[in-house]
């Protein structure tokens, strides 16, 4: 969205999907002048826990914990509790209204953040798992139920973004993964499904990008964040 003031350099945020403090160390080191959000996922939490989350903020930049926090309400509310007073920007949670409503109780000033259908489902894993609808009305559905329930926003492909902003508006976050450089680079998808670029993701009215491989397989990764940076800045202006 245009007018909630991000800076460009908290728009993409890094996924820190590497195995140690040190190996994130060298990416916020590298990357710290362009970008200012960085999102800690399972594999680097469980490696280093909160002394991870220290070496960033203490920089001076801002985290989004990615734990997907999906358990029995209680369980969920205990879990954000524990993330109180740790400089957190962002938190993720899967899971129904009860789910969601308890970790929304329990957010001591963090952003909740409702994982709606992961950007690597498809149409065929959602059969798999008993849906029988399409992935965009799940999404919607599950994104206005978020909403009313009070979540900050939600996380979603770029593909939903817009259908979401049209229906319910500007007020919340739209956190969008999934994201491959322009369409005429070729770029692996990885286990990625539902994917678009950072600027389609701008236009169709997400607050952010979430960006990994894109950017840490890349053997000039200064250059594909500023190629992305423009390509924000033009979904912005269009
Ligand atoms: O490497 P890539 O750019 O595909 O990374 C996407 C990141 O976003 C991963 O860390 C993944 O955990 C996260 N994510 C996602 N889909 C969601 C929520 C988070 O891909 N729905």
């Amino acid at each position: 969205m245009k007018d909630k003031n991000i800076p460009l350099n908290e728009r993409i945020i890094f996924a820190l999907d590497v195995d140690s403090k040190e190996e994130a160390k060298k990416w916020v080191d590298l990357l710290g002048k362009q970008i200012n959000f960085y999102k800690v996922g399972l594999q680097l939490f469980l490696a280093e826990w909160f002394p991870v989350v220290e070496m960033i903020t203490e920089r001076g930049h801002k985290v989004m914990l990615d734990l997907k926090f999906y358990d029995i309400p209680e369980t969920v509310k205990l879990a954000l509790r524990q993330l109180k007073n740790r400089n957190i920007t962002f938190a993720t949670v899967h899971g129904n209204d009860p789910i969601l409503r308890a970790a929304v109780e329990e957010r001591n000033g963090i952003k909740i953040l409702s994982v709606t259908v992961l950007t690597s489902y498809g149409k065929e894993d959602l059969e798999e798992m008993g849906f029988s609808g399409t992935i965009k009305d799940l999404v919607f559905s599950r994104a206005k139920r978020a909403l009313e329930l009070g979540c900050d926003g939600i996380i979603t492909s770029g593909l939903e973004a817009s259908r979401l902003r049209k229906a319910l508006g500007d007020s919340f976050l739209i956190v969008t993964p999934g994201i491959r450089p322009g369409k005429n680079v070729e770029i692996p998808k990885d286990d990625q499904k539902r994917i678009v670029t950072a600027q389609d993701a701008i236009i169709n009215g997400a607050d952010y990008v979430v960006v990994g491989r894109p950017i840490r397989k890349s053997e000039d990764p200064v250059a594909v964040v500023e190629s992305m940076q423009n390509e924000i800045q033009k979904g912005l202006e269009s």
